[in-house]
């Protein structure tokens, strides 16, 4: 039997980092009109807790259509792959990492596990379960950005980058795009994306996805003011915002928003920022996208990727799609705007 590795963490993302970010991100977000603060500030140790109880409510179907899809074709996913090396982008809490480390583990070429996050103690938790639970397999934990380190990954091996759970959909067309130019860069021929989406459905059924009887989603929507209450010495009082979650016909994204109840002040210490929210008043915090396959295979095709197969759903709730990247992106000339392809770090 194999020894148990001690996983091993990378951290890219200092708390200073963070926290710089995190004060450029209020300055900027929270003075433009409308007001917005990105998704990213949700997962701190209770949000990620928030949102690993979303996923099993019964109203949000996303995580529970992806892991049919893997329960039934994981196997064809790694074969078709032939990686040895698992990377999971926002892996969270790495629930659905176990189909695909399983599936590597039978066809035996499982070797390495790469799980990314932001959010240190949920990655960090769930890497020394997974070390125990897998003998033998190296675990290299990266506390990053998605947007800005993966070119701190680990090169080596055939790489199969997991991006899951449609978490691409809270990106807006802009990041998305800079993410997948970054992404196809430090891909290299033998590697692939596999792609989880969720896909544009009925609106009654998406809409109650984001606003569940159970008010996990509200709270979850609302962790995001005690984070800033934590980190920046903010004085929201949660109770004062209404969670809205509303289809956005026109970009086909559920777009989730914090309504002031009232005209309120809120002072943000240690920015020495002042903010005036109006009664009514809404502050975008998630955007959620919703795809056709059609437009998956048109936007990867546009950035430089193959796609070579594509796994639905029972009942067409979700896609899973596995690409290479094909040599030439046609949408660095096609969309007009800089598409990057050089990294941050
Ligand atoms: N992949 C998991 C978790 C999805 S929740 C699943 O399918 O269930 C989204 C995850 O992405 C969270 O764990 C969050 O911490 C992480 N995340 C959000 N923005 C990120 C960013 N910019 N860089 C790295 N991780 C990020
Ligand atoms: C992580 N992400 C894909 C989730 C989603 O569905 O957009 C986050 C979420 N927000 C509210 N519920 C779940």
């Amino acid at each position: 039997m194999n020894p148990v590795i001690t996983p091993t963490i990378d951290v890219h993302l200092s708390a200073d980092d963070l926290r710089r970010a995190l004060e450029r991100d209020v300055r900027t977000g929270l003075t433009s009109r409308p007001k917005q603060i990105p998704p990213v500030y949700f997962y701190d140790d209770r949000g990620s807790r928030l949102f690993d109880a979303i996923t099993r409510l019964p109203e949000y179907y996303p995580t529970r259509a992806e892991r049919g899809i893997l329960e039934t074709h994981a196997k064809d996913i790694v074969s078709a792959s032939g990686a040895d090396v698992l990377v999971e982008l926002g892996a969270g809490t790495c629930d659905k990492s176990r189909l695909l480390l399983d599936a590597m583990q039978a066809n035996g070429s499982l070797r390495r596990f790469i799980p990314l996050d932001v959010s240190n103690t949920t990655l960090w938790k769930a890497a020394t379960t997974l070390s125990a639970e897998y003998p033998g397999l190296e675990v290299c934990a990266v506390v990053g950005d998605f947007h800005r380190h993966l070119n701190q990954l680990p090169t080596d091996g055939r790489r199969l980058f997991a991006f899951l759970g449609g978490t691409i959909g809270n990106l807006d067309p802009g990041q998305r795009r800079r993410f997948l130019t970054d992404l196809g860069a430090v891909m290299g021929p033998d590697d692939c994306l596999l792609l989880g989406t969720d896909l544009v459905k009925d609106r009654a059924r998406l809409v109650r996805a984001y606003d569940d009887d159970a008010g996990v989603t509200a709270e979850f929507n609302r962790n995001v003011l005690l984070v800033l209450n934590r980190e920046l010495g903010a004085d929201f009082d949660p109770t004062r915002f209404e969670h809205v979650a509303r289809w956005n016909e026109a970009d086909q994204r559920i777009e989730m928003w914090l309504r002031s109840v009232e005209y309120q002040k809120i002072h943000v210490s240690d920015l020495d920022l002042e903010l005036v929210f109006r009664s009514g008043e809404e502050m975008l915090t998630e955007i959620s996208t919703k795809f056709t396959a059609d437009a998956i295979r048109t936007e990867l095709g546009d950035l430089g990727f193959d796609v070579e197969s594509m796994w639905p759903s029972e009942g067409d709730d979700f896609l899973l799609t596995l690409a290479r990247r094909s040599g030439t992106p046609s949408a660095i000339s096609l969309a007009g705007g800089p598409a990057s392809v050089c990294l941050r770090s």
